[in-house]
């Protein structure tokens, strides 16, 4: 995804302080909290006089915020890598530099191997770091490779600047905030707690003066992100110990502030204040992406995932207790060693238990580094290949059957972007779903009573409640 156009405002008063404008190009991969990164580096750059383009060519900085929680997510940037070695050589020949960036998961956890593989690389940046990028470019201005992916003792949030009005305000009506980063959970498949590192809770009081600020610059739903968001704890005002649930409470508190989300949770930090959060907040969205990954005990032991599907089953009940409506998500992972043909149907079985208003599959990848990767009963690519499909087309009839369970319902609709057609925008429903309705450009940010009246693949249709 390109990142919006970022214009300076402030104008220097004389020609001897005119910095030199610079243009900077991010291309993010992977999650909502590379998306998030991505717009705070930018909001750094910015202070050192980058604005944003959206054409790479242009550029003089070019930035991948990187993903490696997948085998084919690192591979990406690495052709990208090599479709930018050329781009370099060409504008050199025109007489114009041009700087590349990694930064992201991959540069974490590969950063050394970027460095020899890519020679084109003028600097690795960790997210852990990402507050240090304007000293990092003046060092690779200064002719230096650099290579920035410790873990910085200092607070990075203390250190990058918090969004900007203006920015804010062009990136529309919807926002994310890291809450928590990193993860000690240490599922055997996952590189997270290599790249990320272990988990950080974000301070409270710096968490409500993001909101407020975003909520200032016309921001109406905020999705707190974290790897482990609902593993985040932190000091209240009161001085007593805060989970997730509390500090929902808290921001439910902003003004103007109509809709709050939370993403990724482990279901073992589903906790009671939390889940009452959802009965008690008519702020929190009736939507809770709650992994699980698979639906056999065998295998979810062998994930270290630490709770047994009848856990999970029993979890979901007490949620759906507390918001009836709510509507669930999840991720899945096939062809996790040793995963046997029961082991895949016990998955299917599971799902068919929950019912999923939407969700994500993959084939297990092994990741270097990650106890997956030693063990024994490696799935074959084509065993994993039939069982994803099968999966995929499981969960796509349950979201299909979903979307058209919410023909003819009223609904509040968050007005968020222009639709494809003119005269039309595009909403967003309690359940996430995108939502195409009649409504004038001036009407963006406004929550306006709707009636689906219909649903396409990827998105429903709606009228007006007038
Ligand atoms: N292989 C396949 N999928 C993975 N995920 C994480 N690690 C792997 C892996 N090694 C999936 C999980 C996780 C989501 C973000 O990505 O389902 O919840
Ligand atoms: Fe990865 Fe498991 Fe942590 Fe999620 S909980 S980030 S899957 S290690």
């Amino acid at each position: 995804m390109t990142q919006e156009i970022a214009i300076l405002s402030a104008k220097p008063e004389t020609a001897a302080e005119i910095p030199p404008v610079r243009k900077v190009f991010v291309k993010t991969y992977g999650c909502q909290m590379n998306v998030y990164d991505s717009d705070r580096m930018t909001d750094a750059l910015a202070k050192d006089g980058y604005v944003s383009t959206d054409v790479m060519e242009d550029a003089d900085l070019v930035l991948l915020n990187t993903c490696h929680i997948r085998e084919k997510a690192a591979e990406k940037v690495y052709s990208a890598l090599g479709r930018l070695r050329d781009l370099k050589k060409k504008k050199a020949g025109e007489g114009r530099e041009m700087m590349i960036g990694v930064a992201g998961c991959v540069a974490q956890a590969e950063g050394d191997e970027i460095l020899r593989r890519a020679p084109a690389v003028d600097l690795v940046i960790g997210p852990q770091t990402y507050h240090r990028l304007p000293d990092a470019l003046k060092r690779v201005r200064r002719g230096e490779r650099v290579l920035e992916t410790d873990y910085a003792i200092e607070d990075k949030f203390e250190h990058l600047p918090s969004p900007d009005k203006a920015k804010t305000r062009a990136r529309g009506v919807t926002a994310f905030l890291t809450v928590q980063e990193g993860c000690d959970k240490f599922c055997t498949f996952c590189v997270v707690p290599y790249t990320r590192g272990s988990e950080v809770s974000r301070p409270v009081a710096q968490i409500m003066a993001e909101a407020s600020k975003l909520v200032e610059a016309g921001v109406r739903e905020i999705t707190l992100l974290g790897q482990n968001v609902n593993a985040w704890h932190g000091v209240g005002a009161d001085g007593a110990e805060w989970g997730l649930g509390e500090l929902l409470h808290r921001l439910a508190e902003i003004d103007g502030l109509a809709r709050l989300r939370y993403t990724t949770s482990h279901p073992r930090d589903m906790d009671a204040t939390l889940i009452e959060a959802h009965r008690d907040l008519p702020q929190l969205m009736p939507y809770l992406h709650l992994p699980i990954q698979s639906g056999s005990d065998r295998i979810l032991k062998a994930m270290n995932r630490r709770h047994t599907t009848a856990e999970y089953i029993a979890l979901v009940e007490r949620i759906k207790a507390a918001r009836p409506d709510i509507a669930m998500s999840g991720d899945f992972i096939v062809g996790f060693p040793g995963e046997t043909d029961e082991d895949f149907e016990d998955t299917m079985r599971l799902v068919e238990t929950i019912g999923y208003a939407q969700a994500f599959s993959f084939k297990y990848s092994t990741r270097p580094g990650t106890p997956g990767a030693d063990l024994d009963g490696q799935v074959p690519e084509d065993v994993k290949a039939k069982r994803l499909e099968r999966l995929q087309d499981l969960l796509l009839s349950q979201q299909r059957a979903f979307a058209e369970a919410c023909i003819g319902r009223e609904i509040d609709l968050l007005l968020e972007k222009p639709g494809r057609m003119s005269g039309q925008l595009i909403g967003r429903s309690p359940w996430l779903q995108s939502v195409n309705v009649d409504a004038k450009a001036s009407q963006i940010g406004d929550i306006i009573k709707v009636r689906i009246t219909g649903a396409g693949p990827n998105s429903l249709f709606a009228e007006t409640i007038s």
